[in-house]
């Protein structure tokens, strides 16, 4: 029997560890050929070890599946195209991108650093930038192609001490939906999850107090494992008519997200003044006003 994603062939971001492994292992065993791509980083996106990519390629054939490892950094321009370019010289196509690839520089604000910024917009936003381009040529040439990024609730909804991140989790969301705009013609998908899974990025909150620890016990449940079935279905044919969508995947859930659209109007035929405006936009918005919420708050009931 022919399996959901049998004969193409995929890259993955960051797959050496965490969500990126679950993905490339599950891509494999459902027929893909798999590049499994990852710098070996460590959470803050020092160093590098080829250990990790190699360890999935090795897993991957074990199963009897074909994959290939890609060290090389995806912030870096000029990467993405030796990475497509190693893809097409051993399997002939590319079907699939998952923007997986991640680091973390959580920092309060007002202590952010220049670096803290640029290189967590370097990885996530670039870097997905950088793939998604490398690939776009060879999915034009096709006229066939997925596109699955991986954004956040720190970003969507947001979270303490992240505004780098939540800034670059959201540009993919505004990357993922400019692509589904410009290549729907081509019959070129694109879509986001925000996965909720136990990796060491998520070790690294801090559970100090009784009710943090227990918050923490629950999240180790979410195994990065239960982010691989949607990654592997939005990346297949079986998903054609999926575009431009924002999902979520915690545990045993799935969400679908809104997206930003005008909730509430005010106008003067007379036109408004500062002053106008303080007599009027408060009352007439006010209850309508997003709270500043954190993921947390949002998803506040342990995962199913
Ligand atoms: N774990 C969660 O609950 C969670 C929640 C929301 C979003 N995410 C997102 O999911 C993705 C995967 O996260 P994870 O939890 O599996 O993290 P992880 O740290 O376990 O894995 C990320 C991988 O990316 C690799 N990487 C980092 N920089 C790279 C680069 N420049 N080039 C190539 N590879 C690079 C790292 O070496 C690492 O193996 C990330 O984009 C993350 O922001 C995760």
């Amino acid at each position: 029997m022919s399996k959901i994603v049998s004969g193409k062939v995929a890259i993955v971001t960051g797959a050496g560890r965490g969500i990126g492994r679950g993905i490339a292992l599950l891509l494999a065993q459902e027929g893909a050929r798999v590049v499994v791509c990852d710098i070996g980083a460590s959470l803050d996106g020092a160093g590098a070890d080829a250990g990790p990519a190699q360890a999935v390629v090795e897993e991957i054939k074990q199963g009897g599946g074909e994959a290939i490892a890609s060290t090389a950094s995806i912030s870096e321009p000029g990467n993405a195209d030796k990475i497509v370019a190693a893809a097409l010289a051993a399997f002939g196509r590319v079907d699939i991108l998952v923007n997986n690839a991640g680091i973390l520089r959580d920092r309060i604000f007002h202590r952010m650093s220049w670096s803290d910024w640029s290189d967590v917009i370097a990885v996530h936003l670039n870097g997905s930038f950088l793939m998604s381009r490398a690939c776009a040529t060879v999915f034009r040439e096709q006229n066939s192609g997925s596109f699955v990024h991986m954004t956040s609730t720190s970003g969507l909804v947001g979270n303490f001490g992240q505004a780098n991140y939540m800034a670059a989790k959201m540009g993919i969301v505004g990357l993922s939906r400019g692509i589904a705009l410009d290549m729907a013609r081509f019959d070129i998908r694109s879509n986001c999850i925000a996965p909720f899974a136990w990796t060491r990025m998520i070790d690294s909150i801090p559970a100090e107090t009784e009710a943090e620890k227990k918050r923490v016990a629950a999240i180790r449940e979410m195994t990065p494992e239960k982010i691989a079935p949607l990654a592997v279905y939005l990346g297949s044919d079986a998903a054609a008519g999926i575009s431009g969508q924002i999902f979520a995947v915690r545990n045993n859930e799935i969400y679908l997200f809104n997206q930003t659209r005008p909730i509430r109007t005010l106008h003067r035929s007379d036109g408004w003044t500062p002053e106008k405006l303080d007599a009027q936009l408060k009352g007439a918005f006010e209850p309508s006003f997003t709270p500043l919420d954190r993921s947390s708050d949002v998803f506040s009931w342990d995962p199913v």
